[in-house]
């Protein structure tokens, strides 16, 4: 178990490289599994989840070369995977563990999908009843909706889903399942969520489509498919990475970060409008777009920020950004108000509640509510013992708190940065 050390700092300058976006990394490698030939994917994050992805792939029988300069995925076509002799292991991952639910429910052998404690007590009701409903037959081991999964051999045909929640993961599970289904399926979502899936798919040779409908909700439409054809695939940085140095730039005094290659795609990109409501100095340079997926380098420079409130369909657009932006919060000066962000309480931990521990440990005025959180802004911060409860985006939230905190913050358990991001300490100390 390892402990970060943290002390208050001023003047981050420099450049920074942000590593593969860990959505994008994850659908390149499954994809890649599912489609004729051979998928060549460049700036891959190797980070814990993504690498359960692969390890689940090639216990399916694919062949993945795990080369310096990029990924290599023999892919084995849609009805080419083969009965995994062991249980499928997903570690931390719900993106590897719902994503996945779609396509092994349309596969004829018999699999189990397991994963940490964390990963373990995550809701899976809400991928199992659209997909059982569908024809699937998914039950969870010990009758409480949550994996192990056991996911057995069914007769797919397509369904009009109304999710109750705009989530990125039930979608993709649905579009996926609907790959193998008679008829054509749909998924309708309250709000937009990350549209990863839907772009990457269309470019592997899928026929779907979304549109989003004047009162904010989005619906993705899929037909069956007969093959899926492999891609070469450019993962942009990740702005869920980015956020932390962007946050780092604008609370340090006298910083000045450029941040290369962030992915911008607007489904991802709330937490920049949110910064600039709250009076951010943000430059986008070098805009560019890889398949369907713009990036820019971000030039960020220490702000005096103030109080927002984040609401409605902005929260699918930040959710996991949404620690970090509660401790900017804390900095700013007046309110922030968090709210219709239930969806924190069932990520890695409740962070509803590891976000308000953490901050009044540090001396914060914070107040948890049902769907998010109200921060009056302006106190400074001081130094505490941050648990991170093994949740990435907890341990390097309050690693950029520590920075401007007075006296030393100490995060336990800071190697679960390998989830998402393993260079983030190294990157972080290069700074100073
Ligand atoms: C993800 C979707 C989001 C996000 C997660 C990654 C994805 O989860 O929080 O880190 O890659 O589809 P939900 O779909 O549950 O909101």
């Amino acid at each position: 178990m390892s402990v970060k050390k943290i002390n208050p700092t001023t003047n981050l300058k420099g450049k920074i490289h942000i590593p593969g976006d860990k959505s994008i990394s994850h659908r390149s490698v499954m994809f890649g599994s599912i489609a004729l030939g051979t998928t060549e994917i460049t700036h891959f994050l190797n980070g814990a989840d993504c690498l359960s992805t692969i390890d689940c792939f090639r216990k399916l029988g694919v062949d993945i070369e795990q080369r310096p300069d990029c990924i290599l995925v023999h892919g084995k076509g849609l009805h080419g995977l083969s009965a995994p002799a062991d249980i499928l292991n997903v570690g931390n991952s719900g993106t590897t563990t719902r994503l996945m639910s779609g396509i092994l429910a349309g596969q004829d052998f018999t699999s189990v999908m397991s994963g940490d404690d964390s990963l373990n007590s995550r809701p899976m009701g809400r991928i199992m009843k659209p997909l059982n409903s569908m024809g699937a037959h998914i039950t969870s081991i010990h009758g409480n909706n949550c994996a192990p999964l056991k996911i057995e051999p069914g007769n797919l045909h397509g369904i009009d889903y109304q999710s109750p929640v705009a989530s990125a993961q039930v979608k993709s599970a649905v579009l996926l399942a609907g790959l193998y289904a008679d008829g054509t399926t749909s998924v309708t979502e309250p709000a937009l969520s990350r549209n990863h899936t839907e772009l990457m798919l269309k470019s592997f040779g899928a026929d779907i489509s979304s549109i989003q409908h004047t009162d904010g909700t989005a619906t993705a439409h899929i037909a069956p498919c007969k093959e899926l054809y492999a891609q070469k695939i450019q993962v942009p940085g990740d702005i869920s990475s980015a956020a932390y140095f962007i946050a780092a730039a604008l609370l340090v005094p006298g910083s000045e970060l450029l941040i290369q290659n962030v992915g911008i795609n607007p489904t991802r990109a709330g937490i920049l409008e949110v910064c600039q409501n709250m009076g951010a100095d943000i430059t986008y340079l070098n805009q560019k777009n890889a398949g369907g997926e713009p990036t820019a380098d971000l030039l960020v420079k220490y702000s005096h920020l103030h109080g927002t409130t984040i609401k409605g369909s902005m929260i699918p657009t930040l959710i996991d950004e949404i620690p970090m932006i509660a401790v900017m919060a804390a900095h700013a000066e007046g309110t922030t108000v968090i709210k219709d962000a239930a969806e924190l309480k069932v990520k890695e931990t409740n962070r509803i509640d590891t976000v308000t521990e953490g901050l009044k440990a540090m001396g914060a005025e914070i107040t948890p509510t049902d769907d998010g959180m109200i921060i009056e802004g302006g106190t400074s911060l001081t130094g505490a013992h941050i648990q991170s409860y093994l949740d990435h985006r907890i341990a390097m939230a309050f690693a950029i708190a520590g920075l401007t905190a007075q006296g030393e913050t100490i995060i336990e358990n800071s190697q679960c940065v390998d989830v998402s991001y393993p260079e983030f300490f190294t990157t972080l100390e290069s700074l100073q």
